[in-house]
């Protein structure tokens, strides 16, 4: 049997396939042989993506209590995304996490679920309302003791950290976009040897695939970008893109 007979259930257009042509599900190639309704293919992802997770419906895990002002929805991060976080932790034996940008402590409850009774989360917030409403997340769902919640600006906290010498098993970086390009270097230093950063949202919506950045948020991711390209090969790294785009940087021991 030749090469093109043993293939012949594919049709012939994936011989043409170039790699921006799989980058996302959806694409033509990814979805070849979908054979549902384009409008359905979102729903049907979704299905199947939740079909594995231990819980399709993030209010079914957690007592929760959300921001009058935005659904969890709009600001949190997406349901494989935390479970994704998850798998990092454990993979990676995580046992001290810091994360910037609580909102209302969901991504910070997977992480103190997932390092375990002896692990710790530290987590930052701006927001005073945003901070009250994780305390009380934390409790309700009895991981207070895991978490340690610093109502802040992460600029004004990390200077600390620093001089402290505190190191961090795993980063994970989810505040205010504009910001991540300053942010990136002192977060680093606060990765121990062998930690793993995760940044979310690198796409910025799309506006980071613009030649120039369109908005502040877009500038400052792009500002990480470009830090994250010039490191040594050596620090291992990666986008994986689903959702809003997710780098993770594994700093050399
Ligand atoms: C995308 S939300 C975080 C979502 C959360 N990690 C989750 O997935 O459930 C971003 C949060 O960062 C906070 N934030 C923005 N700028 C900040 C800063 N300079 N310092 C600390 N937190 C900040 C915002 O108030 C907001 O609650």
């Amino acid at each position: 049997m030749n090469v093109t007979e043993s293939n012949s259930f594919l049709p012939s257009e994936l011989s043409r396939v170039v790699n921006a042509d799989r980058l996302l599900p959806n694409q033509p190639t990814l979805s070849i042989f979908f054979k549902g309704d384009r409008d359905t293919f979102a729903a049907r992802l979704e299905t199947v993506t939740n079909s594995v997770l231990s819980v399709a419906n993030l209010r079914d895990k957690w007592d929760l209590t959300e921001a009058p002002s935005f659904s969890y929805e709009a600001l949190g991060s997406d349901l494989s995304g935390l479970h994704f976080l998850q798998v990092l932790v454990r993979l990676g034996n995580v046992r001290t996490a810091l994360e910037v940008g609580t909102y209302i402590g969901v991504s910070t409850l997977f992480l103190a679920e997932a390092v375990g009774p002896d692990g710790q989360v530290v987590t930052i917030e701006v927001g005073e309302e945003f901070s009250e409403i994780a305390r009380e997340n934390f409790r309700r769902n009895g991981m207070e003791a895991r978490i340690e919640l610093i109502n802040s600006d992460v600029a004004s906290v990390l200077p600390s950290f620093t001089s402290a010498g505190k190191a961090f098993d795993m980063v994970f970086l989810d505040g205010d976009k504009g910001s991540y390009g300053v942010l990136f270097e002192p977060l680093y230093t606060i990765l121990r040897p062998g930690g793993l950063m995760v940044v979310d949202d690198v796409f910025c919506n799309g506006d980071t695939l613009n030649e120039m950045p369109t908005s502040d948020k877009g500038r400052g991711v792009k500002a990480l970008l470009d830090k994250v390209a010039a490191l040594p090969p050596d620090h291992t790294r990666v986008i994986l893109p689903f959702g809003n785009g997710q780098l993770l940087i594994t700093k050399p021991e």
